[in-house]
Order: structure tokens, then sequence, then C-alpha cells
């Protein structure tokens, strides 16, 4: 009763001011987002609402959900409440970084985690092949489905955190998938008995994850706090933190090397982390410039990097050194690149960010062999070793629907695909066999559009929310060629 008599004065004593004061909207949150999106501005039900969490949402779009709500979601409208002011000095302020960014280390890893109390039954509980099933993530509505490739049917489909990023990643075995969310969640779920495992918040804001060669350890490549998180892959539960004096971009495993391999976003640096003694040593590899996106060779000696001005680089990782400079223009996305063999030389390929051409490059001299000019620039890239065709898509500009097929002998475009006409088309995996290639209609009623690989027929459609990226258990554990890791 008091607090509540309290709160009345309180609001008649600002209230002959309030047409003319500015609002405030650290009083605005907690009145009215704190409960949902957590007093630090660190998530609860909502997700966080810190500036590099928000990434790619506008302002502007922020102060259409604060007034507008998103619809079949628990982000109600504040329209009735709140004036586009007050909406617009929120927006302001979760732009902004906070007075104090709230800690983020072993104990409160620890106390976040949830152990779901799963079966883990000796056996799947399904007839499904284990390793020719895809995870498919579909941000529309935060959810996984579990994809049979063999009959194209979905077996299981479940509610994520928010905002996974794509890049799920297996268990060597295949049996667990391992996802990371936006906001730090790292997630744990058993294809065997289609159900969830563990979870357990590693940072705050998370870029990645990679999982070790022998499946024990999940690397977690966190932007905020600045810092890899190595977890205990069974349980989620905390190894080692350690912190990075840049944001990290990526972190990649490196099998054959029996180490993580660290990109950082503002130092001239890579870092890797060699695993098979604990507490996890650090090696520093200095660079001629910042390197933020990597692709690997076969054998992950040698790391191509493209930096922030399009320049590329090579670095052999046993020398510490730059080896080689590549030919590169635009922005290369080299993190999608993938590999296969043409007239005896091993070629790697790579989709571009800004300018409309696919670069193909020889592994062995470092040269250019071919320029593909394209319908646009495009995010990604993919083949797989029984196929003949290497499939791109084009990300951005009026032809986003379009995906290209190349072929891998004549290194040319050999049909251009329009899956959904005036819909984003994007994201090409294969199944095990490389007999199909499953193609996303990446919109909130998108699609996952499945092509016979050889016929390039079209062969089923599943209807899906926003389908970002779609994960064969096989092709990811084998380290197949056509695909990136
Ligand atoms: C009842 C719970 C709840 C309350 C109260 C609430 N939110 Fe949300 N909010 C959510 C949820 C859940 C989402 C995620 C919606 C989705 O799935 O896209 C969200 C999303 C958002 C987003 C979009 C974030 C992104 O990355 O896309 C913004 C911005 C936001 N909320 C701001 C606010 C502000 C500001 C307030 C207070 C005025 C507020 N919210 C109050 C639950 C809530």
């Amino acid at each position: 009763m008091r607090t509540k008599t309290a709160a009345i004065l309180a609001g008649l004593l600002v209230a002959p001011n309030a047409a003319t004061a500015a609002p405030d909207p650290a009083r605005l949150f907690t009145e009215h987002c704190a409960a949902c999106h957590g007093g630090d501005r660190l998530g609860a039900i909502g997700p966080a609402l810190l500036p590099q969490n928000l990434g790619r949402l506008k302002p502007g779009e922020a102060v259409n959900v604060i007034l507008s709500g998103r619809v079949a979601t628990q982000m109600p409208a504040f329209g009735d409440k709140l004036t586009e002011e007050d909406a617009k000095a929120l927006a302001g302020w979760i732009f902004a970084p906070p007075e104090r960014m709230p800690d983020w280390g072993v104990a409160e890893i620890d106390a976040s985690r949830v152990i779901h109390g799963a079966r883990l039954p000796a056996a799947p509980v399904h007839d499904s092949r284990p390793l020719n099933l895809f995870c498919v993530v579909e941000t529309g509505d935060h959810h996984v489905t579990v994809l049979d490739g063999d009959r194209m049917e979905p077996i299981a489909r479940f509610q994520s955190r928010f905002a996974l990023h794509g890049g799920i990643k297996y268990s060597p075995d295949g049996r667990f998938a391992y996802m990371a969310s936006r906001d730090g969640w790292v997630s744990v779920y058993d294809l065997w008995g289609l159900e969830m495992v563990v979870e357990t918040r590693a940072g705050i804001n998370t870029r990645n994850i990679a999982v070790s060669k022998d499946g024990k350890l999940i690397a977690v490549g966190n932007a905020v706090p600045a810092g890899v998180v190595i977890l205990n892959a069974r349980d989620l539960s905390p190894v080692q933190i350690i912190p990075t004096d840049s944001r990290v971009s990526a972190v990649y495993t490196a099998p054959p090397r029996h180490s993580f391999v660290v990109a950082l976003k503002d130092t001239p640096e890579v870092w890797e982390l060699p695993y098979d003694t604990l507490p996890l040593a650090v090696r520093r590899v200095p660079l001629e410039a910042h390197l933020d996106d990597f692709f690997f060779d076969q054998g992950y000696r040698m790391l191509m990097g493209a930096s922030r001005d399009g320049r590329g680089q090579v670095v052999d990782l046993d020398a510490g050194r730059k080896v080689a400079d590549l030919a590169l223009q635009g922005m290369p996305h080299l993190g999608s690149g993938i590999t296969f063999d043409w007239q005896g030389r091993r070629l790697m390929a790579s989709p571009n960010l800004k300018e409309a051409r696919i670069t193909v490059i020889d592994t062995a001299t470092w040269e250019v062999v071919r320029q593909i000019d394209t319908l646009g620039p495009g995010f990604f890239l993919r083949g797989h070793a029984a196929s003949p065709y290497v499939w791109a898509d084009v990300f951005m500009g009026p032809n986003k629907d379009a995906i290209h097929v190349i072929d891998k002998r004549g290194l040319e475009i050999v049909k251009t695909l329009r899956p959904a006409p005036g819909r984003t088309a994007a994201h090409v995996e294969f199944t095990d066999d490389g007999r199909f290639a499953l193609v996303s209609v990446m919109e909130n009623d998108g699609a996952l559009i499945i092509y016979d690989a050889q016929t390039l027929e079209e062969v089923k459609r599943l209807p899906m929310r926003r389908p970002v990226g779609k994960y064969n258990v096989a092709n990811k554990i084998r380290y197949e060629e056509g695909t990136s890791h």
C-alpha cells in the first residue's frame, strides 16, 4: 500500500512538468520493459536490449516495435501507454551502452545453466537415418526443425533461444546438435531422443561456436564480454574463460591441429588455442592487417583471410606469418568459401558480399583462376564432392531471388533458378549423398525447396518461417569439401 501511495505521489509531483520535460528513458524502461527485458537489459523472456545485440535492428524499427509490438510474439504494443517521444527516447537509450556493462564470468555462466532432464535413449526414438538429418534454423518464429533428409519430412520442431545464429554444429558422432544465440545462449539438443539436453548462457553477445575434434569441448566466441569461453560439451559446465583484448568475430575448429582458431575484430592478430592440455594456452600470431573472416585449406595449415578493405592474405599458421597476398576485390566472404578439384588442382571459391562475382583461387599458387560474374553480391556457396555443380545465392539487390548453378568443370554458370520470384532465395545445402540440394526462401512465410541436384528440377516444397540455414549432419561431421565449417 505504501509503495503504491508513494508512486501516486511521485506521479503527482512530476505531473505538472510532464508535458514539457523530456522523457526519462531509464525510468520508462524500469516501469514498462524491465520485467521482460531484464533490469540490467540483459534479457529475460524478451531479448537483451544492448547496442551490440541490437546490431541489425535500426533505431527507427525499434520505435515501431515499441509502439506497435510484434505480432504473434510476447512483445506488446505500447502505443496507448507511451507517446512517440517516449518511444524515441527509449529507442535511443537502448542503442546507447549502459553506464556499466554487467559482469559475465564463471559464476554467471554456471548459474544460468538449465538441465532439461532429457532421457538420452540408447538408440534413436525415430527410424530416420541419423546422419542424413538436417537441422533447419527458422528465425521467423525462433524454432528449429529437424528434417529427415531421405523422406524430406520434418520429424521434430522445437523452440530455440531468441535469434539463433545459423551455423549449427554437431558432435563427432552426429548425435548432438550445438546451437548458439545472439544473446549468448548455447544449447545442446539430442537428435536421438529429440529433446533439449542442457543450455547455458556463455556470454552477453555471442558470435558463434566451434566443437573440438574429440567432441569434448565447445569454444564460444564472444563480442561481449570480449573473449572465448570453453565449455564441457556434455553438460556445458564452464571449463575456462580466455579474455581477448578485442571483440571476437569468429572461432573456428582446426581438427588436424587439435586447436581452436580465433578471429579478432579489433586487433591485427589471430589466436590459436591448442586444446590437448588444459588449461588451454594462447598462441598469438601477429598479422599485417585485421582479418576477421577465415577460410582454411584442407590441412588447416594455411589460413586465408580478408581485411575490411578487401585485401586478402594467406597466413601460414605453423610459421606464424603471412606467406602470400590474395588478389581479391570488394568484400569476399571467405568464411563461406568451399574447395573442389579442377584439372588436378585444388580450387577454392568464395562469394563476395559487395561485388557481383565469385572468385576462384588455386590453393597451390594463390592465384585467381577465374572471376565468375553473378547477378549480385552473394552470401553462401555450396558444393558436394558427389555433385558436378556449385550453388551460389544472390543475397542483395534486385536479383535476390536468384540462385546460380555453376558447373565445376567449366567454371561457369549453367543455370539460374528463381525458386520463388521476387523473394530472397539463399543458403543451399546438400543431402549427405549429394543427390538433393535444399534452398531457403528466407522470408517469414518462407519455404525450403528441395531440388534434384542432378536434373535441377524441383522435387518438394516445405513451408518454413524464415529458414536462415540448414545443416546436414553427415556433411558437417565429415567436413565435406563443399561446405564451410
Ligand atoms: C511482456 C514482455 C515484454 C515487455 C513488457 C516488453 N517486451 Fe520488448 N520484447 C519482448 C519479446 C518476447 C520480444 C521478442 C519478440 C520476437 O520474437 O521478435 C521483444 C522484442 C523487443 C524489441 C526487438 C528486439 C530485436 O532485437 O528484434 C525491442 C526493441 C523491444 N522489445 C523493446 C521493448 C521496450 C522498449 C519495452 C518497454 C517499453 C518492451 N520491449 C517491453 C517482450 C517484452
